[in-house]
């Protein structure tokens, strides 16, 4: 057993066991516009600060044998934000987007998005695009961007896609099973969450994942994201080990 420790000392919250890490963490990115307030700044240069942190975070994933990450960047509901904010949001998405399509292939990073791109300018569009086919050719970390995503819509998405298929007569609606539905996702193809971390002190879902993280251990911090650190994760790592995944079942040993 392999162990990392976050912080000399006492404390052993950050022991992380290496050879059992979750295979999947998904994270809200909250907590950007607080961080700025505190320091008397304008909330867009939080959304600055948090951009470097995943860049850090989805290094630190990488380095340690996560094999997804999925990051909630920009929910259907954001749009509500004053427009000068979501702009600088998506000013931040494409330096984030043509960095990566840089950096990418170096890093053996594959870079995928989930959620209704359909609102974003051609111009982010065609960066995606390139994004995409650069992480065709790689095998590293799979890291999902969520951008315009809505749990609730991507079910609704889901859901007109198996409708389509049942007009066209490829697939019947009584055949329907989970592992059908699944594939309507934008999460095709990648397992559902172990871990979801949300930091920033809020203690509720926001709309994302609601069908993937049906059986996800939570882990809430009141640390907000751009203070999140490699050391956080690891501290979020070592809980989530402590957990006893039931599934509705007994833990082992336990009759
Ligand atoms: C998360 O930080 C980033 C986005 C939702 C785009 P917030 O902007 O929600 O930061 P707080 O929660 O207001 O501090
Ligand atoms: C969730 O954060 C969405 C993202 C981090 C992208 P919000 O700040 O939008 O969530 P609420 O409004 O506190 O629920
Ligand atoms: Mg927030």
């Amino acid at each position: 057993m392999k162990l990392a420790f976050w912080k000399k000392g006492e404390d052993t919250a950050g022991q992380v066991d290496f050879s059992r890490l979750p295979r999947h963490i998904a994270i809200i990115l909250d907590g950007n516009g607080r961080w700025a307030k505190r320091r008397g700044l304008p909330r867009t240069a939080g959304h600055k600060v948090g951009a470097e942190t995943f860049r850090t975070i989805a290094t630190c994933c990488r380095d340690i044998g996560i094999e997804y990450l999925t990051v909630y960047a920009f929910s259907t509901e954001n749009w509500k934000r004053p427009e000068d904010e979501v702009d600088t949001i998506m000013v931040l998405l494409k330096k984030y987007l043509l960095e990566a399509i840089d950096t990418m292939e170096r890093d053996n990073v594959r870079l995928r998005f989930m959620g209704d791109l359909t609102p974003l300018t051609a111009e982010l569009k065609g960066l995606v695009a390139e994004c995409n086919a650069i992480s065709e050719r790689l095998t590293g970390c799979l890291c999902s961007i969520c951008i315009n995503y809505g749990g609730r819509p991507e079910l609704v998405h889901a859901a007109a896609g198996f409708a389509k298929d049942c007009q066209s007569g490829s697939v019947n609606p009584e055949d329907l099973t989970e592992e059908m539905l699944s594939g309507y996702l934008y999460s095709a193809g990648i397992p559902d969450p172990d871990l979801l971390i949300r930091p920033g002190g809020e203690l509720r879902q926001s709309n994302f994942l609601l069908w993937q993280c049906a059986y996800s251990e939570f882990y809430f911090t009141d640390v907000l994201w751009p203070d999140f650190s490699r050391e956080e994760l690891y501290r979020a790592i070592a809980a989530y080990q402590h957990r006893s995944r039931r599934y509705g079942g007994l833990q082992e040993g336990s009759t």
